[in-house]
């Protein structure tokens, strides 16, 4: 992979020719072109008659505990790409993202109703644990594997929440269902792998001996995707020097205000104060979070819906929902950033083996373990929501994406090769970017020019 210390232009140079100039080997720049074939896509879901295509562009300029990092980004949303490599250019200048990750323990979830006495099956499972950790490392053919293992089982009982029952329109009379549950959570460290598989076959394989241990009847056995021990988190810091704008922050005409305009750095930390306090804001800006965060998650052939719940779930754990990352001003005067999430994905099995466009993704991270990854994902994150409301704090996202839509838009109303630059460039300045507009300019033959 060539050295990403002198970072090539990708932007000017031909679509085509980005993936070899970054050093990829001939045969994986074919599997990137070709992507996934009809008949690889056949084998991975039912009822195949297509693969369907989204953009995958490179993010230049991470630097992550020390290493140049390129990140391919799966993603339709432009500027996003463009934003991360953005910020990762200002956290570069102070030595980049500093990042870590918990170990890899996902957990699965066995439901027992009908116990008869919680004490007494809570005892029975705590004093089998060891017993049946062993069974499931060493003893089932099923649950042995090379990359994960059983670490743990914890025991809870969950009751019904006080406030929180919502009848449904057709329902019996609260009265008639349980009032607790009780819960046994099989801990795994999951290696490499995701671990969804193993930890549900766990789960099943667990069933039998949890019923008779504890005289109830198992109902779910399935794996939590609020993988909350599974954690990546990351953290940067701007300097204040590139958060100096002429106008220092946005224009206004408030007399109260002019003369003594926002800083940047203090209007991106109201930015952060209002999605840490404001549920409705934080859903925005944790979604902001999650472009970056996906996009790595898809490229590299990982469950991007099951990152999303554990995203959400934990942002809300503490009963309130929040914010995934903050913004605040270090001793220095500069900006400091911070994110944590959980992160289940991993570099084998699942969609990462069967993808050739994954398997290039992954050597083009250079990563060699799960956790490396997710802690690459998490600062990808952090990137993403600082571009993000640095450029709501200051001039809008608006202008940002004003080119890049201009040239969607563009390419909707047919303009084809460098008509396209050509259309999108008058609506810009036309400041006019909508489709019956480019399809006047196209008309009106400024395509052919
Ligand atoms: C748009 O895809 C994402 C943003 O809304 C995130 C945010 O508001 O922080 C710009």
């Amino acid at each position: 992979m060539s050295s990403p210390t002198s970072p090539l232009k990708l932007r000017d140079m031909p679509v085509d020719a980005r993936a070899a100039a970054l050093g990829l080997p001939t045969a994986d720049v074919a599997a990137l072109h070709a992507g996934l074939t009809l008949d690889q896509a056949n084998h991975m879901i039912e009822n195949v008659i297509a693969t369907y295509a989204l953009p995958m562009g490179v993010a230049q300029h991470f630097v992550v505990n020390g290493r140049e990092v390129l990140v391919p980004m799966v993603i339709e949303e432009s500027s996003v790409v463009a934003a991360c490599s953005f910020a990762a250019k200002l956290a570069k200048t102070s030595g980049g993202f500093i990042a870590g990750s918990s170990a890899p323990i996902m957990i699965g979830q066995i439901q027992v109703v009908d116990v008869p006495d919680f004490a007494v099956a809570q005892q029975r499972v705590a004093a089998a644990a060891d017993a049946l950790l062993h069974w499931l490392n060493a003893e089932n053919p099923s649950t042995q594997s090379r990359h994960a293992k059983a670490v743990g089982l914890e025991i809870r009982v969950v009751r019904r929440p006080s406030s929180v029952v919502r009848q449904i329109e057709l329902e019996a009379p609260l009265s008639s269902l349980p009032s607790a549950f009780f819960v046994i959570h099989v801990l795994y460290d999951c290696g490499d792998a995701m671990g969804a598989n193993l930890v549900n076959t766990a789960c099943e394989a667990l069933a039998p001996r949890i019923e008779q241990l504890t005289g109830g009847r198992v109902n779910l056995r399935i794996l939590s995707n609020l993988s909350d021990r599974r954690t990546a988190w990351a953290r940067c810091v701007i300097p204040a020097i590139h958060l100096e704008t002429t106008d220092g922050g946005r224009p206004t005409t408030d007399p109260a205000v002019v003369g003594r305009p926002p800083s940047v750095i203090s209007s991106i930390i109201e930015a952060s104060l209002f999605a840490e306090w404001d549920p409705y804001r934080a859903a925005t800006h944790n979604k902001g979070v999650m472009n970056g965060v996906d996009a790595v998650v898809l490229a590299t052939g990982n469950d991007w819906r099951a990152v999303e719940a554990g995203a959400h779930a934990f942002a809300a754990r503490d009963g309130h929902y929040t914010s995934l990352t903050r913004w605040r001003a270090n001793a220095a005067g500069d900006l400091a950033g911070e994110i944590e999430l959980p992160m289940a994905i991993g570099i084998v099995g699942g969609a990462t083996r069967v993808h050739p466009a994954a398997q290039v993704a992954l050597k083009l991270l250079g990563v060699q373990t799960a956790r490396e990854l997710a802690e690459i994902i998490a600062c990808v994150g952090l990137a993403q929501n600082f571009a993000a409301i640095r450029a709501l704090a200051t001039e809008g996202i608006q202008q940002g994406h004003m080119g890049l839509h201009a040239r969607q838009i563009a390419v909707a109303a047919g303009a084809v090769g460098d008509a396209v630059e050509r259309v999108a460039a008058q609506l810009v300045q036309e400041k006019n970017v909508r489709l019956e507009r480019a399809r006047e300019l196209i008309q009106s033959n400024l395509s052919a020019k």
